[in-house]
């Protein structure tokens, strides 16, 4: 299992350098995520983040194997565009009491983020 995470881990940084190279000025998506989400959201089990492979669409708090918060269990939220812009904005203002400690205060950083979720699936 460790191992496993290991590899996911490398083959995620690994991922990131090879878009770093060809990135313009403007970061893309996946690498914003991998600079500023992938450190605690996996690909796989094991992450301070549940895996967000598929979030888009989702119900809050619904992978299987997370310990999430109870707010964010009991938030009866649907992962919409929308509604992730809004607790990207700041977790805990939108699901009081939420753990994820990380707020992506620029919109069009949301936005870039947000779409690369989109394409993960
Ligand atoms: C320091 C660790 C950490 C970082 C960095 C982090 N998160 Fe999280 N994230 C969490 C934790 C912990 C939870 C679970 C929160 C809870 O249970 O209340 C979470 C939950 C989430 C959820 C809800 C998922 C679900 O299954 O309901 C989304 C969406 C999310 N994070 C997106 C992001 C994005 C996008 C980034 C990067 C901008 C990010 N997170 C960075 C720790 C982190």
């Amino acid at each position: 299992m460790r191992l496993m995470i290991m590899a996911a881990l490398a083959v995620s940084v690994l991922a990131a350098n090879a878009t770093a190279q060809t990135a313009t000025t403007t970061p893309s998506g996946a690498d914003l995520f991998g600079d500023r989400c992938s450190f605690c959201h996996l690909d796989g089990p094991g992450g301070q983040g549940p895996n967000l492979t598929g979030v888009v669409g989702r119900k809050a708090g619904s992978v299987a194997d997370f310990g999430y918060s109870p707010a964010l269990k009991a938030s009866g939220l649907v992962w919409t565009p929308e509604n992730l812009d809004k607790f990207l904005t700041d977790p805990g203002a939108m699901v009081p009491g939420a753990a994820m400690p990380i707020h992506v205060p620029d919109a069009a950083t949301r936005q870039a983020i947000i779409g690369y979720l989109a394409t993960k699936k």
